[in-house]
């Protein structure tokens, strides 16, 4: 059901569309406090509690500077009645088209966890550059609105930096369950993504709608298609994932640093 490859209606965002200047401010959405904290560290950030959003919502912003580059990292932080990160697709949109109003970012990076599968060449600590997005569980069987809920969207092409950094490319599948159900896995083929997570396409949602750039850094935490329990695989993996996702993670603002959207 997701378009063709190459299909240029999936996103709205081309290369026409973005500044010819050197790219100046990140904005970096990223779903759990653990895989954004070293990266805080890392660039030095500082946690802000200004009055960007309203008031009570529990969303984390971090700021500073790094290099030319100004750096937000935004974390829809602890759910207010149970106390967890605010995984997945509702948080994910609604925090993504807040910053942006807010910020105005010339570039969003979603980074995080996901499973991924061994039979698309996926191993736990792979960390995969998105080059397209699409939801897995929103079944809508009637015609057009059933691309509706698949919403295929791709990332901003960056051809230079896979080369560069020598990243694995894939397509990315969200949906808001750890799990995978039959239906979701019949979907995620059809979607023919390597890895999956629960957030990525919320964010191109998001992106799409105000018309900023986005990519996808996805780090594998648990092999879907493999025989260990995911839940128990994931929170095995996650330290040592997270490491391997904000070391890539650096040498891609690293790359980014002084450079324009052409020269990605
Ligand atoms: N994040 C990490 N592992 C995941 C999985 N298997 N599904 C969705 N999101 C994930």
């Amino acid at each position: 059901m997701a378009p063709p490859p190459g299909d240029k209606k999936a996103s709205k965002v081309n290369q026409e569309s973005t500044p010819k200047r050197s790219i100046s401010s990140v904005l970096f959405v990223i779903a759990m406090q653990t895989e954004a904290l070293p990266l805080v560290d890392k660039f030095q950030l500082a946690e802000q509690s200004d009055s960007l959003f309203p008031e009570g919502v529990p969303w984390m912003r971090y700021s500073g500077k790094y290099k030319d580059l100004n750096i937000n990292i935004l974390c829809p932080g602890k759910d207010k009645k149970f106390g967890v990160d605010s995984v997945g697709t509702v948080s994910a949109s609604l925090l993504t088209y807040a910053s942006v109003q807010a910020l105005q970012p010339d570039l969003i990076i979603n980074a995080g966890t996901a499973g991924g599968f061994k039979a698309k060449g996926a191993s736990i600590g792979d960390v995969y550059l998105v080059s397209d997005v699409a939801f897995h569980d929103r079944r809508i069987p009637v015609p057009v609105l059933d691309l509706y809920g698949v919403g295929a969207r791709q990332a901003f092409p960056t051809p230079n930096l896979v080369k560069e950094l020598k990243l694995k490319v894939g397509k990315l599948s969200t949906g808001d369950s750890l799990d995978m159900t039959p239906q979701d896995a019949a979907m995620i083929l059809a979607n023919s993504a390597t890895v999956k997570d629960m957030e990525g396409a919320a964010v191109a949602y998001a992106a799409d709608l105000l018309k900023v750039p986005v990519i996808f850094l996805k780090a594998v935490t648990d092999i879907v298609d493999g025989d260990k329990p995911t839940a128990e695989e994931f929170l095995q993996n996650l330290a040592a994932v997270v490491a391997a996702l904000d070391k890539a993670v650096t040498k891609v603002v690293d790359f980014i640093n002084g450079k324009t959207f052409s020269e990605l």
